[in-house]
């Protein structure tokens, strides 16, 4: 694994000139934020070596590498997802490479299912912690040598970038909520049943995505900040048919709001 690893991180140093120590993982409905970006490189996974080819409507499948607030950054357009089939190695190898090309910092974002019954469509909730509720966990098997073989979770999402994601948010008038992220192993959406019981558990927002990335980067020693939107409620009495279109649409509402509470915490770096 670690050469498929190197030789992907190589290849991307042989065909792009932009050294960011910024990476950033868009999610369902979220591309939109590449758009912000000033793209000097993109590359589509299919002609990068040993990448994985993203599958699911709504991610198109690309590595960018540009300037987002003045500062050179890396982005992954389409993220792997477990339900799409691949194994948790698969899902988290643009993570591995990230760290081989010298990223340090991870912002990541995806499309979520509110459980707080504080919560509303189109919330941007800043993840404070992660229920980890995959069926595979993505550092199984051999340590890597970049972390320790128990790695400590006890701040997986980094207490300053959230401190600053606050103040940026208060300065700007924008609205966000908090809380605890569940990733589930999809692809179905949840019964009442499964809300409610994530709920009790101590989550506030489930999703399928985010959690096997988060847990490599930080074995990778990154600092992550992570945001979920809220694309409908798991709130009892509030719950009404999810599709994966409305789910878009949702994510999409709000993006500008995440691009700018990006773009700002990696410009003050
Ligand atoms: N559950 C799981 N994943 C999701 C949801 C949800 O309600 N909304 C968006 N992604």
């Amino acid at each position: 694994m670690l050469q498929p690893i190197q030789e992907t991180a190589a290849w991307i140093k042989q065909h792009t000139n932009v050294h960011p120590t910024t990476a950033i993982v868009l999610g369902t409905g979220l591309g939109r934020l590449a758009a912000e970006i000033e793209v000097i490189d993109s590359f589509p996974y299919a002609d990068i070596p040993h990448f994985p080819v993203s599958t699911v409507e709504g991610h198109s499948g690309r590595l960018i590498f540009g300037r987002l607030g003045g500062k050179e950054v890396m982005a992954l357009e389409g993220r792997f997802h477990f339900y799409e089939g691949y194994n948790m190695k698969e899902v988290t190898f643009p993570v591995r490479v990230m760290h081989e090309l010298g990223i340090q910092t991870l912002f990541v974002s995806n499309a979520a299912g509110g459980m707080n019954p504080d919560f509303e469509i189109g919330d941007l909730m800043l993840i404070t912690d992660h229920i980890n509720f995959m069926p595979e966990h993505p550092l199984h098997g051999p340590n890597f040598p970049t972390g320790p073989r128990f790695p400590d979770m006890s701040e997986a999402y980094d207490r300053k970038l959230l401190a600053q994601a606050r103040e940026i948010a208060k300065e700007k008038g924008i609205k966000v909520v908090e809380g605890v992220y569940v990733g589930t192993q999809g692809p179905t959406y949840e019964t009442p049943a499964e809300y409610k019981m994530y709920r009790i558990l101590g989550g506030d927002a489930v999703g399928m995505s985010t959690v096997p990335e988060v847990i490599v980067a930080r074995h990778c020693g990154m600092r992550v900040f992570g945001v979920s939107i809220i694309t409908d409620l798991g709130v009892e009495g509030k719950i009404v048919e999810v599709s994966h279109e409305e789910v878009q649409r949702a994510a999409n509402a709000v993006q500008p709001l995440m691009a700018e509470i990006f773009r700002e915490m990696i410009r003050r770096g």
